[in-house]
């Protein structure tokens, strides 16, 4: 990778640390055959207490523990490891979002250790698999910290989870737990990606890590760069480049299932590696720091095929990822400017911070023209999203009911929650341009929906969903799986989405 030298860059730089750092997770018979420093066990509010847990539920309540998701409570004794009992709810509330969860914070209340195990006494109702899958992801993801920059990390990174589920089928447990290692390396890569920061990863940078990630997962990569977005006609992802010292990049990551393919779905990511607005400038704010992220549904589509394989999934999974940053400089596009789009739609800039959907533009009209049998785009595309529905849930809007539906089951059950915004078509007016085919800018009410109004005009008739993650890209404090910094949401969910992909018949 080159790197600008007037930055400083430290040599030994990765935009993917977690990848040399991913912990070991293991399903035992039983505990205390390798050395840990804690032992969890997961504590339901009601029902008969854990064999082996010398104190009673008024002695628990004195000590200020009731089992509420999301608590815990460390018991000192003389000899080691720390016993540590962690809240589960009512039993019949605890679902894999609520393991997740309880894996999560046991893994932070044990921080100082590397070396942790979880006890759960029931799984209830609950797949072997899918519980170790949960639990696994809770762990992983939670001691994620971006310490990349940072000469003397505070944090100790996780090495090791055991995981002891009584009562459940070992070998499917294992498997679930590999598979968890999996998904949260994922969401770590994409979290890597999103804060790393602007400097520290250009579009170039990005594109460069996409060749060495797919070199490493099974996939293939092509990088487009400037002259090669002329030739394709990707006006979209160049007007927007065209304030910036940086050369574009769009980079096309195809995953080949080894035998027969059960459907084929596009992936298509919002790279903006930094939004200052361009001549649309965002007012001087300390949260404008948030805009490296902009780049975050990139983060999330590149991750997501780091899991294909592993994974052994059988679609066929075409992604492409729209990297520039939108900055304002003599050569930077203008209010009034007229873009021309791949496929030669025109579209009118009034508003230069409406970047998004230009460089998406090109990219799902790529996506529609390689005949995908269903697109799915994810991109930080709006504040209106973030407005309507907070840091919590991602907007998703779409064209088809089934695609639509995909997402929401994905989101289910990898809890990277979404809500369904309409794509009001009664609102596609406020795209009319005076001089060209369209405008990138609606009027002042329901931002999101107009947004993806621009988007459908793309798509065709396409099957086709957009998730708006500006909302869900980030989150101001640790809070049970999320780590405080960018989420990796979207990657998780992608997985669970593209692996398996059919198409409707
Ligand atoms: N990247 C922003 C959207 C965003 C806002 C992401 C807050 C994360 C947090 C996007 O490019 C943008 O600037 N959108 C404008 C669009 C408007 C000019 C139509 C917005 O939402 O204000
Ligand atoms: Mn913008
Ligand atoms: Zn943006």
């Amino acid at each position: 990778m080159t790197r600008n030298p007037v930055k400083l860059i430290p040599a030994d730089f990765s935009a993917t640390p977690s990848l040399d750092s991913v912990p070991e997770v293991a399903v035992v018979a039983e505990l205390g055959e390798q050395h840990v420093d804690a032992i969890g066990v997961l504590v339901t509010s009601d029902g008969t207490l854990p064999e082996g847990i010398d104190l009673d539920r008024e002695a628990q309540s004195f000590a200020g523990f009731d089992a509420k998701p999301g608590t815990t409570l460390a018991l000192p004794h003389a000899s080691r490891p720390l016993i540590v009992l962690v809240g589960a709810g009512p039993t019949g509330e605890l679902d894999l979002a609520g393991l997740r969860n309880a894996a999560a914070a046991f893994a932070r209340a044990t921080s100082r250790f590397g070396r942790i195990a979880l006890r759960v006494p029931s799984i209830g109702s609950a797949d072997a698999a899918d519980a170790a899958q949960a639990l696994a992801e809770g762990a992983i993801l939670a001691r994620y910290r971006y310490r990349e920059l940072q000469r003397k990390p505070k944090d100790r990174p996780l090495e090791r989870v055991e995981l002891l589920l009584d009562g459940a089928d070992r070998a499917a447990a294992s498997a679930g737990a590999e598979h968890g290692v999996v998904t949260a390396r994922a969401a770590n890569i994409s979290r890597d990606l999103a804060n790393t920061p602007p400097g520290h990863l250009t579009a170039t940078d990005i594109a460069d890590v996409a060749v060495a990630l797919g070199a490493r997962f099974g996939f293939e990569v092509e990088v487009f760069d400037r002259q090669q977005l002329i030739d394709l006609g990707c006006g979209g992802l160049l007007g927007v480049n065209s304030g910036s010292a940086e050369e574009p990049r769009m980079v096309k990551l195809r995953y080949t299932p080894p035998g027969d393919s059960s459907g084929h779905v596009g992936l298509v990511g919002k790279g903006i590696m930094y939004d200052s607005g361009g001549i649309s400038l965002k007012p001087s704010d300390p949260m404008h720091l948030l805009m490296k992220m902009d780049m975050g549904g990139a983060a999330s589509v590149l991750a997501a095929f780091t899991a294909l394989r592993a994974l052994d999934a059988t679609a066929t999974v075409t992604g492409w990822l729209m990297c520039t940053d939108n900055m304002p400089s003599g050569s930077a596009y203008k209010l009034g400017d007229v873009l021309t789009a791949r496929g030669g739609t025109t579209v009118e800039v009034k508003n230069t911070d409406a970047e998004g959907r230009l460089v998406m533009m090109d990219a799902l009209a790529l996506a529609n023209e390689d005949g995908v049998d269903a697109i799915i785009d994810i991109a930080t595309l709006t504040g209106a999203a973030l407005m309507a529905l907070g840091p919590s849930l991602a907007a998703v809007i779409g064209n088809d009911p089934t695609t639509i539906g995909l997402v929401k089951a994905a989101a289910a059950a990898t809890d990277e929650p979404v809500w369904e915004l309409p794509l009001e078509r009664k609102y596609r007016k406020q795209l009319d341009s005076d001089v060209a085919d369209l405008s990138n800018l609606g009027g002042p009410y329901a931002g999101a929906t107009t947004a993806a109004l621009f988007l459908a005009e793309f798509v065709g008739e396409t099957p086709w969903a957009h998730l708006d993650i500006a909302g869900t890209m980030q989150s101001d404090a640790d809070d049970a799986w999320r780590s405080k910094g960018a989420t990796g949401y979207g990657a998780r969910l992608l997985i669970d989405v593209a692996r398996g992909f059919q198409p409707a018949k």
